[in-house]
């Protein structure tokens, strides 16, 4: 059975295509209708961190729905909700001190633009109101996370909606370092670059700096270079501009870290968390908001003009909470650590050589392969060709779920594929992914008009 064979009335992503129905999960697999099982090698898109149907995430949700599933925050708190809130601000980086909860990833970019630009408000700074996010960078689908999102093919058609911003460009190494520059020249000169834009715009406009930690969806996995985010937090210190950093897919473990930022030593003002959040169990998100900004709220107008109806789901809030206290019960960020060393020194056994691959990069369970027609010059693969689509199919196919995306380069070409396996994966799950992603590049580039010989 599959969507169309049942004439579906969802308008689904792709509105040709036929999905598998998922009836199943359990550890790292689904299983569809058919009794086939696929390894979740992308966790989704890099949500599901505890695998399927994990027994203590279903007890805890279970429990919770039978004492009180929802209630509407302008009328109640839950003590869920509040222990989840004590539980990410006892592990926040420094300076956090509140948190907002949403349903999703762009939920929390929405909610940050707007704290961001209110709290400018409240200390009496209402002339600033330029956002300033980077090229290729991927925030969420909603409008205003659409308008900071620097991906070219994801704004151009609604480019006419979309408020005013200013982007420059992402630290994307394999792409963007000169070969005369070292790793630190190129984050100095990034950092240049957003200072020129600061004073461009003038700095007493500017509201935030927006950026993912590390690069996700349209970009695959790109951490920066040692020493920028340092640079980047001290010229928005040294305008007053807030730092917004964007974990919604980097975040909550999937680095190797609860969150990426530690690894780069530095807090920010405002920070979105969500898919690795919940792990998929329900949909939640959540602002992580400084302390300074919860401050300046509280001796202000003493609310956020906004609001949804979801904020604070007692269900979501009991998923979620659950799969913090399995994280950290099972240590599984030190597993993290270890599979993401396999997976990266597996893949270079399997890609570093292959003719066809241009950067693998990543960090943690968060690894992503970019294709390349040639390794040379870094030249892409026709994007006619979809070559992102063909693997994706024939990943599927190996029973593998992988993420893989075009227009790596700039929002039009380029193919990458995202690595998110489970922080429960065990080593031999990880060869069994290479395993089965390597035999799915392979098919997919022989499959390309004109292909042949060099494939491998
Ligand atoms: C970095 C980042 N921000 C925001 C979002 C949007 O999250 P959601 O799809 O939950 O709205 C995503 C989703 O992929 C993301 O990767």
């Amino acid at each position: 059975m599959d969507a169309r064979a049942h004439m579906t009335r969802i308008v689904h992503r792709s509105i040709a295509h036929s999905y598998p129905v998922a009836v199943r999960g359990e550890g790292i697999h689904i299983w569809d209708a058919a009794g086939k099982a696929y390894i979740d090698a992308s966790g989704g898109a890099a949500v599901s961190c505890l695998g399927h149907g994990h027994p203590d995430v279903l007890k805890a949700m279970h429990a919770q729905l039978d004492k009180l599933a929802y209630a509407h925050t302008s009328f109640f708190t839950t003590e869920v909700a509040e222990a989840l809130g004590e539980d990410l601000v006892a592990h926040a980086p420094s300076g956090i001190s509140h948190v907002y909860f949403v349903s999703g990833g762009s939920e929390a970019i929405e909610a940050a633009l707007k704290m961001a630009r209110q709290y400018f408000v409240e200390i009496g700074e209402p002339e600033r109101r330029h956002f300033i996010a980077r090229q290729q960078s991927y925030h969420g689908n909603t409008l205003g996370a659409l308008a900071v999102g620097g991906n070219a093919w994801r704004r151009k058609q609604f480019a006419p909606l979309l408020i005013e911003t200013h982007h420059v460009s992402p630290c994307f190494e394999y792409r963007g370092r000169q070969p005369d520059e070292t790793p630190r020249q190129y984050g100095e000169r990034l950092a240049r670059e957003l200072q020129q834009k600061i004073e461009e715009l003038g700095p007493k406009t500017v509201i935030a700096f927006i950026a993912e930690t590390v690069g996700g969806a349209t970009s695959g996995a790109i951490p920066a270079v040692e020493g920028y985010f340092k640079r980047i937090r001290e010229i928005c210190d040294r305008h007053g501009i807030l730092l917004i950093l964007d974990e919604v897919m980097c975040g909550m473990g999937r680095t190797g870290t609860l969150h990426a930022c530690e690894q780069e030593g530095i807090a920010p003002d405002l920070m979105a968390i969500a898919k690795g959040l919940g792990g998929g169990f329900a949909p939640i998100g959540a602002l992580l908001v400084g302390k300074k900004i919860f401050e300046a709220f509280e001796k202000g107008s003493g609310f956020f003009q906004h609001g949804h109806t979801y904020l604070g789901h007692p269900l979501a809030c009991a998923g979620a909470l659950a799969v913090q206290q399995v994280i950290r019960r099972d240590d599984l960020l030190a597993n993290v650590r270890r599979q993401g060393e396999h997976l990266a020194r597996r893949l270079g056994e399997r890609f570093g050589n292959h003719h066809h691959v241009g950067d693998l990069r990543g960090r943690g369970l968060f690894q992503a392969v970019e294709l390349v027609e040639d390794r040379g010059s870094k030249a892409p693969f026709d994007p006619r060709h979809k070559l992102h689509a063909r693997i994706k199919q024939e990943a599927m196919a190996r029973g593998l779920m992988v993420y893989p995306m075009g227009g790596t380069v700039d929002g039009q070409r380029g193919d990458h594929v995202l690595l998110a396996p489970p922080f429960i994966a065990d080593s031999q799950a990880i060869d069994t992914i290479v395993e089965r992603l390597g035999e799915a590049i392979d098919a997919s580039i022989a499959s390309l008009p004109g292909a042949g010989k060099k494939s491998r």
